[in-house]
């Protein structure tokens, strides 16, 4: 079970709650030398992020080829009201996998919910983030929750009651595997309980060209956050890659409907993790990074696997991002 411990920090807002759970380095590690045994090797997206990792996402975000943060922000200004409308009474906004609150800010501004839940497995980026949400709206409780969220939830015990809304924007469930995105939405649909619901950012899957270049921007930076992830898994699992070795390689698989990312040894990288040796010869790839596509039906399925069907959904002007309302209980017919 994870340990959590809520830190108190010199600079904190009276109206900002900071909760760190426990992420041991040898769990990573195990983690680590068992993804890595896999084949292909692969390394969890999740180590990605510390706030390195989290800056370059945000470049990313700002990129021409990346169109989904533009798409999803268009659907927010044009249909705001409608959406606020559509959620009802929202007490506690939760958003996991938060990154930096931006998305959130003009949900919280309409909705006015008591308390707003970030939580992130990058601490130090969401206490900064967590903290300029907190002194921009005063009147809002933020307890933010740094936490790896394919662990256990026992972090929702620190979650008021009340209706709840899980935000969850980016597309970032297609970074699972099909069976964990079922797996995450049932157990956000048990974190919204029988009177919440669910607002979830979707990708959707389009034309190869398009997708490809979003993931392989021409000025590089995708190519740099695909190769922090080595240098996060140095830090938090004691491995010890040559990230420089590395390329970054990203394509579209149409027929799984999802980007594959890897990373390419350039030159022999022989590495040692958790007590276990490595050695990726010139060539080897490692899996970083699936993001599916989705169609609304595949959003109708994974709804109804946890018991929660599609109210309503926005899409952007050229139908490439979907904003899904997923409620409690099945669809009329
Ligand atoms: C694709 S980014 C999306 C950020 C932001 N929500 C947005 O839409 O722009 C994914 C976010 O999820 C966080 N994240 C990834 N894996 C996580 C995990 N296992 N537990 C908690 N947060 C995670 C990352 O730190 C990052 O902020």
């Amino acid at each position: 079970m994870t340990s959590i411990s809520a830190g108190s920090k010199r600079d904190e807002p009276s109206n900002l709650r900071f909760i760190e759970t426990s992420r041991p380095v040898v769990d990573e590690s195990r983690e680590v030398v068992a993804s890595l045994s896999e084949q292909p090797p692969r390394l969890s997206p999740k180590y990605f992020y510390d706030s390195q990792g989290s800056e370059l996402f945000e470049a990313i975000t700002e990129l021409p080829e990346y169109y989904l943060t533009r798409a999803e922000a268009e659907i927010f200004g044009r249909h705001l009201d409608e959406i606020v409308e559509a959620l009802g009474v929202a007490d506690v906004i939760i958003e996991p996998g938060s990154g930096n609150c931006s998305k959130v800010l003009p949900l919280l501004e309409r909705a006015l919910p008591h308390t707003f839940v970030p939580i992130d497995i990058a601490g130090n980026f969401l206490w900064e983030a967590a903290k300029d949400v907190a002194r921009q709206l005063p009147e809002l409780s933020v307890t933010a929750i740094a936490a790896d969220f394919t662990r256990d939830w026992t972090f929702t015990q620190a979650i008021p009651a009340g209706h709840r809304i899980v935000f969850y924007p980016g597309s970032t469930l297609g970074n699972f595997e099909p069976d964990a995105q079922r797996d995450f939405i049932t157990q956000l649909a048990r974190v919204v309980g029988a009177r919440g619901a669910i607002l979830l950012g979707i990708d959707l899957h389009k034309d190869g060209v398009t997708l490809q270049q979003a993931y392989d921007d021409t000025a590089g930076v995708t190519a740099a956050f695909n190769r922090n992830i080595l240098r996060v898994v140095n830090e938090r699992a004691g491995a010890d890659f040559k990230p420089d070795q590395w390329r970054h390689e990203a394509r579209y698989n149409p027929d799984l409907r999802r980007i594959e990312m890897d990373l390419i040894a350039e030159s022999e990288d022989a590495i040692s993790v958790g007590g276990q040796g490595f050695v990726f010869p010139p060539g080897a790839a490692i899996r970083t990074e699936h993001s599916y596509k989705f169609t609304l039906e595949d959003i109708q399925h994974l709804a109804a696997h946890a018991g929660l069907s599609l109210a309503k959904h926005w899409l952007d002007n050229q139908s490439r991002f979907c904003l899904a309302l997923l409620v409690p209980g099945t669809a009329s017919p």
